[in-house]
């Protein structure tokens, strides 16, 4: 490991200092790694997939591959090419969900669908999803590749599953879990389960390394479900995105759940109808801000990462695996 690199990964005690230390050291080589393949992809795909991978990002699933195959014994550099290829994974989901969601932003940008139309997006999606695999496969370890196959089949599970419970208000908790656990923790379990894999770990920190990083990724969804709904001087985004696009998270159920049943009623009736016009959003989301719901909301991400906390306990003590903590305590506090 390069000496700054080192020097970052030394602990001071300040999780989110650390991290973002950690972070901006490594951006730059998972960068390159991405500038790279991306320079593979067919003509047509390379400009939305360059528009959404050149718009910032924190690159938290590479971190996760880099970290964890790191705190289990694997100096490789090739786990930057793993990180990319994960990273480029999520990208191409990010592609087509701003499609399904009819999202016209994404990261403060213009979408990739707005700027180069939706069947270019799609297909630079499908390109982009096809290099990752091939950049997986190419590591000829049929572990490596079941392991991202997989997260993509059980990422396509969950986002289906929450497209059949659009503007529907009766999502049970377990249900909810459900959905957010396959469209977006999986993807975190196979980022941190391949750098494992590459560090030959065997069952029990390969499992626990799926474990931590299936923990951190319900607990990642639960933060970003609660932030939809804070104020934009705080995010930097403008809010109330779930409510417009009808998806029914915690911070609106638990606020459903307060009302009196006459009010909570006309309030189900306009979100399931699609009738919220735009000042009754902005109306609807401080209410539930400043009621405390997304506050409410978010307790239960302390539980996954308690969970995850538990799992990264099976790793042997390294600078590494310091970091992986302190990112528990990132997705927890985290505004953006
Ligand atoms: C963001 O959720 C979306 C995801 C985490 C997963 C999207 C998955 C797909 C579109 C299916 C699989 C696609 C491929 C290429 C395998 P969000 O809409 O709640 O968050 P946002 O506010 O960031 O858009
Ligand atoms: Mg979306």
């Amino acid at each position: 490991m390069p000496e700054d690199v080192q020097h970052a990964y030394a602990k001071s005690g300040d999780a989110t200092r650390d991290l973002e230390a950690v972070i901006s050291l490594e951006q730059p080589r998972i960068n390159a790694e991405l500038r790279r393949h991306t320079a593979d992809l067919p003509e047509h795909a390379r400009a939305p997939a360059e528009h959404l991978l050149l718009s910032g990002g924190k690159r938290l699933r590479p971190l996760l591959t880099l970290l964890t195959g790191r705190a289990l014994g694997c100096g490789d550099e090739s786990l930057y090419t793993l990180g990319a290829a994960v990273e480029m994974l999520h990208a191409a989901t990010l592609l087509h969900d701003d499609i399904l969601d009819s999202a016209p932003l994404r990261r403060g940008r213009t979408s990739a669908h707005v700027l180069f139309g939706t069947v270019t997006t799609v297909l630079a999606g499908d390109a982009m999803l096809a290099k990752a695999l091939l950049l997986v496969s190419s590591f000829g370890d049929p572990k490596l590749t079941a392991c991202v196959s997989e997260a993509v089949m059980r990422t396509a599970e969950g986002e289906i599953a929450e497209f059949a419970r659009l503007r529907d208000t009766s999502v049970s908790r377990e249900e909810y879990v459900r959905i957010i656990t396959g469209k977006t923790a999986w993807m975190l379990r196979a980022s941190c389960e391949i750098g494992a894999l590459l560090a030959g770990a065997g069952q029990p920190a390969a499992r626990a390394a799926a474990l931590f990083g299936l923990e951190m990724g319900i607990a990642f969804q639960i933060v970003d479900d609660v932030l939809d709904y804070y104020p934009c001087e705080e995010t930097g985004k403008p809010r109330g995105g779930d409510l417009r696009e009808g998806k029914s998270t915690p911070p609106l159920l638990l606020y459903l759940a307060s009302l009196p049943a006459e009010q909570a009623g006309r309030l189900r009736a306009d979100f399931e109808s699609g009738n919220l016009a735009e000042e009754d959003i902005e109306t609807l989301c401080r209410a539930i801000y400043e009621g405390g719901y997304a506050g409410q909301a978010r307790e239960p991400a302390g539980i996954h990462l308690a969970g995850a906390a538990e799992a990264l306990a099976v790793f042997p003590p390294s600078p590494e695996r310091d970091l992986l903590d302190k990112m528990r305590f990132y997705i927890l506090t985290r505004t953006v």
